[in-house]
């Protein structure tokens, strides 16, 4: 049976009742029910950066990349395992969905921490003559984003183009956006519905 690795990042400080986690998960759950029609099983892995409460990046951290692996103390050794371990969920998989709150006009500061333990020189980039070179390959991403306002398509939509940006620098090109804005507005209803929608249209398009 054909296999899809599904990798879901949860960064919402609300946790299961996160606006970006209820539909990030309504997204696997009706991508996992469409993969299975089609005989493609699929293995989810969720990380949750709030759970986690995974730290800022440190110096120390960093160094301890940077030193060969049979030379790391226990210390560094563990330190370099939180990087290790989320760059290698990001090799495993085949489809990132990410839930992606917005706060204070950005993405959530755990998710920041999350990119600068994925962005990693040598691993997940390389920087040529050219520039630099995503490392990443064949991999699709699908990002849930989740507003109290309505920014797409506006100045003040500060996550489309950064998250496009990283996501294209680690490799992977291939981004897809669903909204879910106007969330804390008189019409969230018929703003779920037409996020709903979105997922139902992607999910088909992609089985
Ligand atoms: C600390 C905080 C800051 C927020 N800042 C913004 C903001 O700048 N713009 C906005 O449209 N909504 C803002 N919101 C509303 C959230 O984007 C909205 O509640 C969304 O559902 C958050 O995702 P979540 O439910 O998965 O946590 C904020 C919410 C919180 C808790």
């Amino acid at each position: 049976m054909k296999i899809n690795n599904v990798l879901q990042i949860n960064s919402s400080i609300n946790n299961e009742s996160g606006n970006s986690y209820i539909l990030s998960k309504e997204f696997t759950t009706k991508l996992t029910s469409a993969q299975l029609k089609k005989g493609i099983k699929t293995n989810l892995v969720e990380r949750d950066l709030v759970k986690d409460e995974l730290p800022h990046l440190t110096q120390a951290e960093m160094a301890a990349w940077m030193t060969p692996e049979t030379e790391r103390t226990d210390e560094q050794s563990q330190l370099a395992n939180i990087s290790d371990t989320l760059v290698a969920e990001l090799q495993n998989m085949d489809t990132l969905v990410i839930g992606m709150p917005m706060y204070n006009f950005g993405i959530p500061s755990t998710f920041k921490a999350w990119i600068d333990r994925v962005a990693r020189a040598g691993i997940t980039f390389k920087y040529t003559e050219q520039g630099p070179v995503g490392l990443l390959e064949g991999k699709k991403a699908i990002i849930v984003a989740a507003r109290g306002g309505m920014y797409q398509g506006t100045p003040k939509d500060t996550q489309t183009h950064y998250l496009k940006d990283v996501m294209a620098f680690i490799g992977i090109t291939d981004v897809q956006f669903i909204y879910a804005e106007g969330l804390n507005m008189p019409a969230k209803e018929e703003q779920l519905a037409l996020t709903r929608d979105a997922i139902d249209n992607i999910v088909e398009s992609l089985v």
